[in-house]
Protein backbone atom coordinates (compact mmCIF):
# COMPACT_ATOMS: atom_id res chain seq x y z
CA UNK A 1 0.00 0.00 0.00
CA UNK A 2 1.52 3.36 -0.37
CA UNK A 3 0.99 6.47 0.59
CA UNK A 4 -0.88 9.71 -0.40
CA UNK A 5 0.48 12.71 1.54
CA UNK A 6 0.37 16.66 1.65
CA UNK A 7 2.64 19.54 2.27
CA UNK A 8 2.76 20.57 6.11
CA UNK A 9 0.21 23.43 6.66
CA UNK A 10 -1.76 22.12 3.64
CA UNK A 11 -5.18 23.36 4.35
CA UNK A 12 -8.21 21.37 4.60
CA UNK A 13 -12.20 22.48 3.93
CA UNK A 14 -15.03 22.90 2.12
CA UNK A 15 -16.65 25.41 -0.36
CA UNK A 16 -20.03 26.95 -0.11
CA UNK A 17 -21.91 29.61 -1.73
CA UNK A 18 -24.41 32.50 -0.01
CA UNK A 19 -27.26 31.94 -2.25
CA UNK A 20 -26.96 28.05 -1.67
CA UNK A 21 -27.00 27.73 1.69
CA UNK A 22 -28.08 31.07 3.67
CA UNK A 23 -31.74 31.27 3.40
CA UNK A 24 -33.66 34.55 4.98
CA UNK A 25 -33.62 36.12 1.71
CA UNK A 26 -35.04 38.90 2.74
CA UNK A 27 -34.33 39.80 5.91
CA UNK A 28 -32.18 42.07 8.59
CA UNK A 29 -32.08 44.71 4.88
CA UNK A 30 -31.10 42.23 2.41
CA UNK A 31 -32.01 43.13 -0.97
CA UNK A 32 -33.23 41.10 -3.90
CA UNK A 33 -30.51 39.01 -5.50
CA UNK A 34 -30.91 38.07 -9.47
CA UNK A 35 -31.26 34.44 -8.18
CA UNK A 36 -34.12 35.76 -5.75
CA UNK A 37 -35.72 36.72 -8.83
CA UNK A 38 -34.54 34.15 -11.15
CA UNK A 39 -35.87 30.87 -8.32
CA UNK A 40 -38.99 32.89 -8.10
CA UNK A 41 -39.48 33.22 -12.10
CA UNK A 42 -41.93 29.50 -12.30
CA UNK A 43 -40.21 27.48 -15.26
CA UNK A 44 -36.53 28.39 -13.88
CA UNK A 45 -36.01 25.77 -11.68
CA UNK A 46 -36.24 22.13 -12.59
CA UNK A 47 -38.03 21.41 -9.37
CA UNK A 48 -39.53 24.20 -8.51
CA UNK A 49 -37.41 24.90 -5.46
CA UNK A 50 -36.39 28.00 -4.29
CA UNK A 51 -32.96 29.29 -2.40
CA UNK A 52 -35.32 31.08 0.20
CA UNK A 53 -34.96 28.63 3.17
CA UNK A 54 -32.14 26.48 1.50
CA UNK A 55 -30.18 24.91 4.18
CA UNK A 56 -30.85 28.25 6.72
CA UNK A 57 -27.72 29.12 7.29
CA UNK A 58 -27.74 32.30 7.73
CA UNK A 59 -29.38 31.46 11.27
CA UNK A 60 -27.81 27.86 12.20
CA UNK A 61 -24.52 28.93 11.18
CA UNK A 62 -23.34 28.20 14.78
CA UNK A 63 -23.89 24.26 13.59
CA UNK A 64 -22.21 24.62 10.57
CA UNK A 65 -19.16 25.74 12.38
CA UNK A 66 -19.10 23.36 14.77
CA UNK A 67 -20.10 20.81 12.02
CA UNK A 68 -16.68 21.69 10.67
CA UNK A 69 -14.87 21.74 14.06
CA UNK A 70 -15.68 18.40 14.57
CA UNK A 71 -14.80 17.28 11.25
CA UNK A 72 -11.59 19.18 11.49
CA UNK A 73 -11.49 21.28 8.50
CA UNK A 74 -8.74 24.10 8.61
CA UNK A 75 -10.19 26.62 6.22
CA UNK A 76 -13.82 27.18 5.13
CA UNK A 77 -14.82 29.20 1.80
CA UNK A 78 -17.89 30.83 1.73
CA UNK A 79 -19.39 33.92 0.15
CA UNK A 80 -20.60 37.15 0.88
CA UNK A 81 -24.01 38.15 -0.18
CA UNK A 82 -23.55 41.27 -1.78
CA UNK A 83 -27.40 42.37 -1.56
CA UNK A 84 -26.86 41.76 2.46
CA UNK A 85 -23.96 44.55 1.98
CA UNK A 86 -25.53 46.52 -0.20
CA UNK A 87 -29.01 46.09 -0.96
CA UNK A 88 -29.36 47.68 -4.07
CA UNK A 89 -25.52 47.22 -4.68
CA UNK A 90 -24.58 50.80 -3.95
CA UNK A 91 -24.31 53.15 -1.45
CA UNK A 92 -23.51 52.83 2.80
CA UNK A 93 -23.21 49.56 4.01
CA UNK A 94 -25.96 47.99 5.66
CA UNK A 95 -24.89 47.20 9.65
CA UNK A 96 -26.42 44.40 10.17
CA UNK A 97 -24.93 42.21 6.48
CA UNK A 98 -21.97 43.41 7.84
CA UNK A 99 -22.19 42.60 11.84
CA UNK A 100 -23.37 39.19 10.41
CA UNK A 101 -19.89 38.37 8.61
CA UNK A 102 -17.87 39.63 10.68
CA UNK A 103 -19.30 37.21 13.78
CA UNK A 104 -19.14 34.65 11.57
CA UNK A 105 -15.77 35.20 10.79
CA UNK A 106 -15.11 35.89 14.52
CA UNK A 107 -15.93 32.27 15.19
CA UNK A 108 -14.43 30.74 12.65
CA UNK A 109 -11.47 32.11 13.81
CA UNK A 110 -11.92 30.69 17.32
CA UNK A 111 -12.74 27.26 15.99
CA UNK A 112 -9.21 27.46 14.10
CA UNK A 113 -10.60 27.37 10.91
CA UNK A 114 -9.26 30.06 8.13
CA UNK A 115 -11.95 32.06 6.79
CA UNK A 116 -11.66 32.38 2.97
CA UNK A 117 -14.37 34.38 1.74
CA UNK A 118 -15.54 34.88 -2.03
CA UNK A 119 -17.06 38.66 -2.95
CA UNK A 120 -19.38 37.41 -5.95
CA UNK A 121 -20.44 34.21 -6.46
CA UNK A 122 -23.50 34.94 -8.37
CA UNK A 123 -26.00 36.98 -5.97
CA UNK A 124 -25.80 40.23 -7.57
CA UNK A 125 -28.36 42.77 -6.31
CA UNK A 126 -31.27 42.88 -8.90
CA UNK A 127 -31.03 47.04 -8.73
CA UNK A 128 -27.69 46.65 -10.23
CA UNK A 129 -29.16 43.95 -12.90
CA UNK A 130 -32.32 46.33 -13.57
CA UNK A 131 -29.36 49.07 -14.45
CA UNK A 132 -28.37 46.38 -17.33
CA UNK A 133 -26.38 43.59 -15.34
CA UNK A 134 -22.95 42.58 -15.85
CA UNK A 135 -23.02 44.02 -19.93
CA UNK A 136 -23.28 47.58 -18.16
CA UNK A 137 -19.41 48.97 -17.70
CA UNK A 138 -20.41 51.33 -14.94
CA UNK A 139 -21.05 47.21 -12.12
CA UNK A 140 -17.08 47.43 -12.30
CA UNK A 141 -16.94 50.29 -10.29
CA UNK A 142 -19.89 49.43 -8.04
CA UNK A 143 -18.23 45.69 -7.32
CA UNK A 144 -14.62 48.05 -6.49
CA UNK A 145 -16.63 49.50 -4.09
CA UNK A 146 -18.27 46.69 -2.56
CA UNK A 147 -15.14 45.33 -2.44
CA UNK A 148 -13.41 48.48 -0.19
CA UNK A 149 -16.37 47.92 1.93
CA UNK A 150 -15.92 44.38 2.22
CA UNK A 151 -12.22 45.04 2.89
CA UNK A 152 -12.67 47.74 5.52
CA UNK A 153 -15.28 45.91 7.41
CA UNK A 154 -13.02 42.19 7.48
CA UNK A 155 -9.50 42.73 6.38
CA UNK A 156 -8.13 42.43 9.92
CA UNK A 157 -8.91 39.43 10.18
CA UNK A 158 -9.54 37.94 6.72
CA UNK A 159 -5.97 37.20 5.04
CA UNK A 160 -7.25 35.79 1.84
CA UNK A 161 -9.95 36.66 -0.39
CA UNK A 162 -11.56 35.57 -3.38
CA UNK A 163 -13.14 37.95 -6.00
CA UNK A 164 -15.02 36.26 -8.35
CA UNK A 165 -16.41 32.51 -8.55
CA UNK A 166 -16.08 31.07 -12.16
CA UNK A 167 -16.71 34.04 -13.93
CA UNK A 168 -16.74 32.42 -17.39
CA UNK A 169 -19.31 30.23 -16.30
CA UNK A 170 -21.85 33.00 -14.59
CA UNK A 171 -21.12 35.20 -17.82
CA UNK A 172 -21.98 32.63 -20.27
CA UNK A 173 -24.74 30.56 -18.72
CA UNK A 174 -26.47 33.89 -16.99
CA UNK A 175 -26.10 35.86 -20.60
CA UNK A 176 -25.92 33.77 -23.04
CA UNK A 177 -27.60 30.91 -22.21
CA UNK A 178 -29.98 31.65 -19.96
CA UNK A 179 -30.09 28.76 -18.00
CA UNK A 180 -28.70 31.18 -14.74
CA UNK A 181 -29.58 34.10 -13.62
CA UNK A 182 -30.60 36.73 -15.00
CA UNK A 183 -31.42 34.14 -17.77
CA UNK A 184 -30.47 35.99 -20.76
CA UNK A 185 -30.12 34.86 -24.36
CA UNK A 186 -28.36 37.41 -25.72
CA UNK A 187 -24.50 37.43 -27.43
CA UNK A 188 -23.90 41.09 -27.82
CA UNK A 189 -25.19 41.15 -24.15
CA UNK A 190 -22.67 38.55 -23.05
CA UNK A 191 -19.25 39.79 -24.50
CA UNK A 192 -19.96 43.04 -22.92
CA UNK A 193 -20.46 41.21 -19.12
CA UNK A 194 -17.17 39.40 -19.83
CA UNK A 195 -15.34 41.96 -20.32
CA UNK A 196 -17.00 44.47 -17.67
CA UNK A 197 -16.33 41.23 -15.00
CA UNK A 198 -12.52 41.38 -16.53
CA UNK A 199 -12.54 45.16 -15.55
CA UNK A 200 -14.12 44.10 -11.76
CA UNK A 201 -11.70 41.68 -11.62
CA UNK A 202 -8.91 44.04 -12.00
CA UNK A 203 -10.29 47.18 -9.73
CA UNK A 204 -11.47 45.47 -6.86
CA UNK A 205 -8.38 43.81 -6.51
CA UNK A 206 -7.05 47.27 -6.14
CA UNK A 207 -9.43 48.30 -4.04
CA UNK A 208 -8.75 45.41 -1.66
CA UNK A 209 -4.96 46.19 -1.48
CA UNK A 210 -5.59 49.71 -1.08
CA UNK A 211 -7.15 49.15 1.90
CA UNK A 212 -4.89 46.44 3.13
CA UNK A 213 -1.76 45.83 1.15
CA UNK A 214 -1.17 42.33 2.32
CA UNK A 215 -4.35 40.84 1.46
CA UNK A 216 -3.81 38.03 -0.14
CA UNK A 217 -6.53 37.59 -3.30
CA UNK A 218 -7.07 35.58 -6.18
CA UNK A 219 -10.15 34.23 -8.34
CA UNK A 220 -11.92 30.72 -8.32
CA UNK A 221 -11.25 29.68 -11.69
CA UNK A 222 -13.56 27.10 -13.40
CA UNK A 223 -11.36 25.49 -14.89
CA UNK A 224 -11.30 22.06 -17.53
CA UNK A 225 -8.78 20.30 -19.47
CA UNK A 226 -9.45 20.79 -23.32
CA UNK A 227 -8.61 18.03 -24.91
CA UNK A 228 -8.71 17.06 -28.85
CA UNK A 229 -11.40 14.38 -29.63
CA UNK A 230 -9.35 13.55 -32.58
CA UNK A 231 -6.20 13.47 -33.80
CA UNK A 232 -6.61 16.44 -36.44
CA UNK A 233 -5.14 19.72 -36.11
CA UNK A 234 -8.19 21.31 -36.25
CA UNK A 235 -9.17 19.50 -33.22
CA UNK A 236 -6.01 20.49 -31.63
CA UNK A 237 -6.23 23.93 -32.48
CA UNK A 238 -10.09 23.68 -31.60
CA UNK A 239 -9.23 23.04 -27.89
CA UNK A 240 -6.87 25.48 -27.68
CA UNK A 241 -9.28 27.92 -28.46
CA UNK A 242 -11.89 26.43 -26.03
CA UNK A 243 -8.99 26.39 -23.22
CA UNK A 244 -8.55 30.34 -24.26
CA UNK A 245 -12.42 31.04 -23.69
CA UNK A 246 -12.99 28.98 -20.70
CA UNK A 247 -10.10 28.67 -18.63
CA UNK A 248 -8.04 31.72 -19.97
CA UNK A 249 -10.26 34.64 -20.39
CA UNK A 250 -10.06 35.87 -17.30
CA UNK A 251 -6.51 34.63 -16.40
CA UNK A 252 -4.60 35.92 -19.50
CA UNK A 253 -5.85 39.37 -18.93
CA UNK A 254 -5.09 39.69 -15.02
CA UNK A 255 -1.61 38.30 -15.57
CA UNK A 256 -0.69 38.92 -19.06
CA UNK A 257 -3.09 42.28 -19.17
CA UNK A 258 -4.29 40.61 -23.01
CA UNK A 259 -6.87 38.40 -23.93
CA UNK A 260 -6.04 35.15 -25.28
CA UNK A 261 -6.92 33.84 -28.70
CA UNK A 262 -10.56 32.27 -28.24
CA UNK A 263 -11.82 33.30 -31.35
CA UNK A 264 -11.60 32.48 -35.01
CA UNK A 265 -11.92 35.75 -36.26
CA UNK A 266 -10.02 37.21 -33.40
CA UNK A 267 -11.37 39.01 -30.50
CA UNK A 268 -14.36 41.50 -30.69
CA UNK A 269 -12.69 44.48 -28.71
CA UNK A 270 -15.59 46.36 -30.23
CA UNK A 271 -18.42 44.46 -29.40
CA UNK A 272 -17.21 43.78 -25.97
CA UNK A 273 -16.91 47.17 -25.14
CA UNK A 274 -12.96 47.42 -24.61
CA UNK A 275 -11.87 51.27 -24.51
CA UNK A 276 -8.23 52.75 -24.58
CA UNK A 277 -6.37 51.87 -21.22
CA UNK A 278 -8.62 49.37 -20.21
CA UNK A 279 -5.53 46.35 -20.67
CA UNK A 280 -4.30 48.30 -17.74
CA UNK A 281 -7.20 48.10 -15.65
CA UNK A 282 -7.81 44.59 -16.53
CA UNK A 283 -4.51 43.99 -15.10
CA UNK A 284 -4.78 41.93 -11.06
CA UNK A 285 -1.21 39.94 -10.37
CA UNK A 286 -3.28 37.57 -8.34
CA UNK A 287 -1.52 36.11 -5.12
CA UNK A 288 -2.72 32.62 -5.98
CA UNK A 289 -5.29 30.78 -8.89
CA UNK A 290 -8.20 29.42 -7.33
CA UNK A 291 -9.38 26.20 -9.09
CA UNK A 292 -12.68 25.05 -9.25
CA UNK A 293 -12.75 21.39 -11.15
CA UNK A 294 -15.31 19.04 -12.40
CA UNK A 295 -14.28 17.67 -15.23
CA UNK A 296 -12.62 17.85 -18.86
CA UNK A 297 -13.76 18.53 -21.76
CA UNK A 298 -13.47 16.97 -25.07
CA UNK A 299 -13.25 19.24 -28.39
CA UNK A 300 -14.10 18.83 -32.02
CA UNK A 301 -13.55 21.63 -34.72
CA UNK A 302 -16.73 23.20 -36.38
CA UNK A 303 -15.39 24.72 -39.21
CA UNK A 304 -18.55 26.29 -39.88
CA UNK A 305 -19.26 27.92 -36.66
CA UNK A 306 -17.80 31.49 -36.80
CA UNK A 307 -17.49 32.27 -33.46
CA UNK A 308 -15.10 29.52 -31.85
CA UNK A 309 -14.72 27.12 -34.49
CA UNK A 310 -14.99 24.64 -31.95
CA UNK A 311 -17.49 21.89 -30.74
CA UNK A 312 -17.24 21.06 -26.63
CA UNK A 313 -18.29 17.25 -27.04
CA UNK A 314 -19.76 14.98 -24.16
CA UNK A 315 -21.84 15.84 -21.08
CA UNK A 316 -20.11 17.97 -19.04
CA UNK A 317 -16.42 15.69 -19.93
CA UNK A 318 -15.82 12.89 -21.87
CA UNK A 319 -17.46 10.33 -22.35
CA UNK A 320 -15.33 7.35 -20.87
CA UNK A 321 -15.50 7.22 -17.05
CA UNK A 322 -18.55 6.61 -14.55
CA UNK A 323 -20.47 9.51 -13.97
CA UNK A 324 -22.37 11.12 -11.24
CA UNK A 325 -25.86 11.70 -10.56
CA UNK A 326 -25.44 14.87 -12.05
CA UNK A 327 -23.92 13.22 -15.36
CA UNK A 328 -20.44 14.63 -15.06
CA UNK A 329 -17.82 12.18 -15.99
CA UNK A 330 -15.70 11.15 -13.00
CA UNK A 331 -12.11 11.57 -14.31
CA UNK A 332 -9.49 12.01 -11.39
CA UNK A 333 -6.61 12.81 -14.08
CA UNK A 334 -8.29 15.92 -15.38
CA UNK A 335 -7.78 18.14 -12.19
CA UNK A 336 -3.45 16.68 -12.59
CA UNK A 337 -3.51 18.00 -15.65
CA UNK A 338 -5.02 21.16 -15.05
CA UNK A 339 -2.86 22.17 -12.50
CA UNK A 340 -0.29 21.24 -14.15
CA UNK A 341 -1.03 23.38 -17.65
CA UNK A 342 -1.70 26.59 -15.22
CA UNK A 343 1.95 25.75 -13.37
CA UNK A 344 3.83 25.16 -17.15
CA UNK A 345 1.57 28.58 -18.29
CA UNK A 346 2.09 31.38 -15.68
CA UNK A 347 5.02 29.72 -13.48
CA UNK A 348 5.30 27.98 -10.53
CA UNK A 349 2.32 30.32 -8.60
CA UNK A 350 0.54 29.37 -5.18
CA UNK A 351 -2.73 27.24 -6.37
CA UNK A 352 -5.79 27.08 -4.27
CA UNK A 353 -8.16 23.85 -5.43
CA UNK A 354 -11.38 26.19 -4.28
CA UNK A 355 -13.70 23.36 -5.83
CA UNK A 356 -14.22 20.17 -6.99
CA UNK A 357 -16.98 17.38 -6.03
CA UNK A 358 -19.52 15.19 -7.19
CA UNK A 359 -23.32 14.63 -6.78
CA UNK A 360 -24.71 11.49 -5.48
CA UNK A 361 -28.33 11.49 -4.09
CA UNK A 362 -27.25 8.76 -1.39
CA UNK A 363 -29.46 8.92 2.08
CA UNK A 364 -30.04 7.98 5.53
CA UNK A 365 -30.63 4.61 5.64
CA UNK A 366 -33.18 2.48 8.18
CA UNK A 367 -30.37 3.16 10.78
CA UNK A 368 -30.06 6.78 10.11
CA UNK A 369 -26.48 6.05 8.01
CA UNK A 370 -25.45 7.64 4.96
CA UNK A 371 -23.23 5.28 3.29
CA UNK A 372 -21.88 7.04 -0.01
CA UNK A 373 -18.80 5.13 -1.22
CA UNK A 374 -19.16 6.32 -4.64
CA UNK A 375 -18.31 9.92 -2.68
CA UNK A 376 -15.28 8.42 -1.03
CA UNK A 377 -13.97 7.13 -4.48
CA UNK A 378 -14.34 9.91 -6.22
CA UNK A 379 -12.37 12.07 -3.35
CA UNK A 380 -10.03 9.09 -3.48
CA UNK A 381 -8.95 9.54 -6.96
CA UNK A 382 -9.31 13.30 -7.40
CA UNK A 383 -6.91 14.11 -4.38
CA UNK A 384 -4.48 11.82 -5.63
CA UNK A 385 -4.18 13.81 -8.67
CA UNK A 386 -3.72 16.71 -6.39
CA UNK A 387 -0.93 14.61 -4.78
CA UNK A 388 0.29 13.85 -8.27
CA UNK A 389 0.88 17.21 -9.42
CA UNK A 390 2.36 18.69 -6.23
CA UNK A 391 5.02 15.87 -6.62
CA UNK A 392 5.65 17.49 -10.18
CA UNK A 393 6.52 20.55 -8.45
CA UNK A 394 2.91 22.44 -8.62
CA UNK A 395 2.30 24.59 -5.15
CA UNK A 396 -0.87 23.23 -4.06
CA UNK A 397 -1.66 24.76 -1.11
CA UNK A 398 -5.96 23.93 0.32
CA UNK A 399 -7.99 21.83 -1.11
CA UNK A 400 -12.03 23.17 -0.84
CA UNK A 401 -14.53 20.28 -1.46
CA UNK A 402 -17.48 20.88 -3.23
CA UNK A 403 -19.39 20.75 -0.53
CA UNK A 404 -20.10 20.72 3.32
CA UNK A 405 -23.92 20.51 3.17
CA UNK A 406 -26.22 19.29 0.56
CA UNK A 407 -27.83 22.19 -1.17
CA UNK A 408 -29.46 24.34 -3.51
CA UNK A 409 -27.88 23.44 -6.93
CA UNK A 410 -28.88 26.80 -8.65
CA UNK A 411 -31.02 25.72 -11.68
CA UNK A 412 -31.52 21.82 -10.44
CA UNK A 413 -33.25 22.91 -6.95
CA UNK A 414 -32.43 20.51 -4.25
CA UNK A 415 -32.18 17.52 -6.75
CA UNK A 416 -28.11 17.34 -6.86
CA UNK A 417 -26.82 16.29 -3.22
CA UNK A 418 -23.35 17.23 -3.00
CA UNK A 419 -22.34 17.24 0.28
CA UNK A 420 -20.00 15.34 3.14
CA UNK A 421 -23.00 16.30 5.55
CA UNK A 422 -26.88 15.00 4.07
CA UNK A 423 -29.57 17.61 4.99
CA UNK A 424 -33.25 16.76 5.45
CA UNK A 425 -34.88 19.94 3.87
CA UNK A 426 -38.31 19.28 5.55
CA UNK A 427 -36.20 19.54 9.11
CA UNK A 428 -33.16 21.04 8.48
CA UNK A 429 -31.70 17.88 10.31
CA UNK A 430 -28.07 17.03 9.45
CA UNK A 431 -26.39 13.56 9.33
CA UNK A 432 -22.69 13.16 8.56
CA UNK A 433 -22.08 10.99 5.46
CA UNK A 434 -19.37 8.41 5.17
CA UNK A 435 -17.17 10.69 3.07
CA UNK A 436 -17.43 13.44 5.37
CA UNK A 437 -15.82 11.17 8.28
CA UNK A 438 -13.53 9.60 5.59
CA UNK A 439 -12.22 13.10 4.85
CA UNK A 440 -11.74 13.93 8.07
CA UNK A 441 -9.29 11.66 8.62
CA UNK A 442 -7.66 12.86 5.86
CA UNK A 443 -7.21 15.91 7.06
CA UNK A 444 -6.47 14.79 10.12
CA UNK A 445 -3.26 12.82 9.23
CA UNK A 446 -3.03 14.91 6.10
CA UNK A 447 -2.84 12.09 3.97
CA UNK A 448 -4.57 8.81 3.40
CA UNK A 449 -3.57 5.03 2.29
CA UNK A 450 -3.86 4.29 -1.16
C1 LIG B 1 -19.95 25.16 -9.50
C2 LIG B 1 -20.47 26.31 -8.66
C3 LIG B 1 -20.98 25.88 -7.31
C4 LIG B 1 -21.74 24.57 -7.39
C5 LIG B 1 -20.97 23.52 -8.14
C6 LIG B 1 -21.65 22.18 -8.22
O1 LIG B 1 -19.96 25.52 -10.84
O2 LIG B 1 -19.46 27.27 -8.44
O3 LIG B 1 -21.76 26.92 -6.79
O4 LIG B 1 -22.99 24.77 -7.91
O5 LIG B 1 -20.69 24.00 -9.43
Amino acid sequence: MSRTSFPEGFHWGTATASHQIEGSWDVDGKGESIWDRFSHTPGTIRTGETGDVACDSYRRWREDIALMQALGHTSYRFSIAWPRIQASGRGAPNAKGIEHYSRFVDALLAAGIRPFPTLYHWDLPQALEDEGGWPNRDLAGRFADYAEIMGKALGDRVSHWILLNEPSIFTTIGYLIGYHAPGRKDMEAFLRATHTVNLAQGMSFRALKAVHPKSIVGTAFNMTPCEPEGDSEADAAAAERWHAFLNDWYLSTALRGRYPEAFVNGTPFERMGVRDGDMDLVRADLDFLGINLYSRTLVRALPQDQNLGAMAVGNLGGNEGPRTDFGWEVWPNSLRDMILRVTKDYGRRPIEITENGCSYADGPNEKGVVHDQRRIDFFRGYLGAVAEAIEKGADVRGYHAWTLLDNFEWAEGMAQRFGFVHVDFATQQRTIKDSGRWYAQVAAENGFDR
